[in-house]
């Protein structure tokens, strides 16, 4: 599969058959890891990660992917950089293609991404932008695979909370590797229409406000926070709207016997979670957590290894 010097700034832009491939590599090179084999495959190669939002795991699973492959990272951010205000993406993406072989980035609207990609010469990977936060998702279905087996088709993958960079990327990303997907979420905080406009084509999709309809019979249950990075000003009112959507054990009693839960982390129990359904799920959660490492290794030895 020829994908070097592509993006990955979304998963509509992928093919079944590329994401398939992205996590077949994520495994063999978790098992490497795993039996202590040396997989070097970007040896001399940097990446710079870009964080103009907070992070625990993204900045620390790339920082090692990068090492583990034998690359150096550059770690730039809003404080301790000119990126923001004080100089343009298009600056910024000319200069960075000098120095670096693939740039890693963390923001806020969407089009910030779009528009490094336009003007580097270098790979660019979405890390989480308002609208789509594409290598959790790939690291999620991973850890769907390790759960329930290799072919995800048929599988129901039910969401519950905000239509936010989670379930975005998820509505795609469960869509075309041929899960069964549902939704639930307040109106007022549903999916984007371009999300809504892709999904209207898969007969296997369900938007609804019932967490309890779109949790029926799912093989997998996902939530992710009310509030995401950037809407802090709206948490009174997002708590307001998204009373009724916590995972808990009714909305899990639905769901079949050996459901999984997933969360990109990190969690607010209480809120979008019970205490209870997070400990009683607290492994693939966190085996969820370490899958971020293998997936981003994946998509950087695709899109930059020689
Ligand atoms: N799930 C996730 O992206 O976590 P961080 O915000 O800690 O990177
Ligand atoms: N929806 C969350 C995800 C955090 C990993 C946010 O954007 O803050």
């Amino acid at each position: 599969m020829n994908l070097k010097g592509n993006d990955f700034l979304k998963l509509l832009d992928y093919s079944p058959e590329q994401i398939d491939y992205l996590l077949q590599l994520a495994a063999k090179l978790k098992a490497e890891k795993k039996s202590g084999v040396p997989h070097r495959l970007c040896e001399g190669k940097n990446v710079a990660l870009i964080f103009e939002k907070t992070s625990t795991r993204t900045r620390s699973s790339f920082e090692v992917a990068a090492h583990d492959l034998g690359m150096g990272s550059t770690y730039l951010d809003s404080t301790g950089s000119q990126i923001g205000k004080k100089e343009s993406i298009a600056d910024t993406a000319r200069v960075l293609s000098r120095y670096l072989d693939g740039i890693m980035i963390r923001t806020f609207g969407h089009d910030r991404v779009e528009e490094l990609a336009k003007w580097a010469d270098i790979p660019v990977i979405n890390a989480l932008t308002d609208l789509l936060h594409p290598c959790q998702v790939l690291t999620d279905l991973l850890t769907i695979e390790e759960y329930k087996g290799k072919n995800l088709k048929g599988l129901k993958m039910a969401y519950v909370g905000d239509g936010n960079n989670m379930m975005n990327s998820l509505i795609v990303g469960g869509l075309k590797v041929g899960m069964e997907v549902a939704v639930a979420c307040p109106e007022g905080y549903r999916p984007p229409q371009e999300i809504l406009d892709f999904a209207a084509g898969y007969d296997c999709f369900t938007l609804t406000d019932d967490p309890m309809v779109a949790a029926k019979d799912a093989d997998v249950v996902i939530t992710d926070v009310w509030t995401s990075m950037g809407q802090e000003g709206e948490r009174a009112a997002r708590e307001k709207a998204f009373a009724g959507y916590c995972i808990d054990e009714k909305i899990m009693g639905v769901a079949k016997s050996d459901a999984i839960v997933q969360h990109c982390l990190p969690a607010h129990r209480g809120e979008e979670i019970t205490e209870e359904v997070f400990e009683a799920n607290a492994g693939p959660i966190f085996d969820e957590a370490e899958n971020r490492l293998h997936a981003q290794k994946a998509v950087m030895v695709t899109l930059m290894k020689d």
